[in-house]
């Protein structure tokens, strides 16, 4: 039943824009009389959010921060992993995350006190008689021992996908640092800033042309595009008001036909039909950065040859 506000981001990690957040605060106790019941900040491709700015802005207003590190599980600031500032964090262990269980994922609890009172919901939201007695609406969101146990497993091998996510990521900036047109994104200088880089994303420059862009969204899609497969709606327009631009368009159907993965950057979630009307504080910045952002492979099995092979395709989509 919860009513999302949505914050825009700020240009340099594309993550919640501190100020838009506070000017969101304000705007909102001044219009319902309420402030918002918790901030949201996610890692997008696991660069890590302004964490100060934002607890600080939290502490002021008394509202609880639930970091959402799903894609940033293992990403760092100032020495501290994300999911550990809020009152709670969100780990996600789905099949594309940094370590998975297949599906599932964790919620980082502050106390014992907190985490049997999710737990308690978690679990049916018994009360103690010796049949099932409810003073509460229950879920079932238990993990299965099974999930669990893939969970373990996994763990031991976080540090080793962290670490070669990274090294992908270096490589990425390194052989892509000579391209004109192409911006790798990378984590702020300040040396806080200790992002896992759970995907690489970059932007293409409006005036790239790239191979094939003239037929860009020229076709209605038909299938699912990237990630699990699924079943998906069938729509009657190739194209909607808010969408990367015909390059980067071009780019993604270019880099398939190499078998590669090339992905958009997320949608702005007010840009979402499902949240049209919902309040939004925005610079606009997120809107530009859909229209020109990029994801690449960055998985455990991209070795530094398909690395190599990416760029070289990258560079072979450009029109010189
Ligand atoms: C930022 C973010 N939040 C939440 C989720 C949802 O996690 P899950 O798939 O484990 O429900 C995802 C991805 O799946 C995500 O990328």
């Amino acid at each position: 039943g919860a009513k999302p506000v949505f914050v825009g981001s700020e240009g340099e990690t594309w993550n919640m824009d501190p100020a838009l957040l506070e000017k969101a605060i304000i705007d909102r106790k001044e219009k319902t009389g309420k402030l918002p019941k918790a901030i949201v900040p996610v890692a997008l491709y696991g660069m890590p959010y302004r964490i100060d700015e934002i607890m600080a802005i939290a502490d002021k207003y008394g509202i609880p921060v639930v970091e959402d590190a799903a894609e940033g599980m293992g990403s760092r600031f100032d020495g501290q992993v994300l999911g550990t500032f809020g009152k709670y964090g969100v780990l996600s262990f789905n099949g594309n995350k940094m370590i998975t269980t297949s599906g599932g994922g964790a919620l980082i609890c502050r106390n014992a006190e907190d985490a049997n009172e999710v737990m308690w919901y978690a679990t049916q939201a018994r009360d103690a008689y010796p049949y099932y007695q409810h003073t509460a609406i229950g879920y079932n969101y238990r993990m299965s021992n099974v999930c669990a146990g893939i969970g373990r497993g996994q763990m031991t091998v976080l540090n080793d996908h962290i670490a070669h996510h990274k090294h992908v990521q270096s490589l990425y900036e390194e052989l892509l640092k000579d391209v004109p047109g192409v911006h790798i994104h990378k984590q702020p200088a300040d040396k806080r800033y200790d992002a896992n880089f759970w995907l690489c994303a970059a932007t293409l420059d409006a005036d790239v042309k790239i191979q094939g862009q003239e037929n860009a969204y020229k076709e209605v899609i038909k299938t699912a595009v990237g990630g699990a497969a699924g079943v998906i709606h069938a729509v009657d327009s190739a194209t909607t008001d808010c969408q990367p631009n015909e390059n980067v368009e071009a780019l993604r159907v270019f880099m398939l036909g190499k078998k590669i993965e090339c992905r958009p950057v997320w949608k702005p979630m007010h840009k979402q039909p499902v949240y049209e009307g919902a309040p939004v504080y925005t610079n606009g910045i997120e809107e530009e950065l859909f229209k020109v952002g990029f994801c690449l492979p960055a998985g455990p099995y991209v070795t530094d040859d398909d690395v190599k092979y990416i760029v070289e395709s990258i560079k072979e989509a450009i029109v010189r």
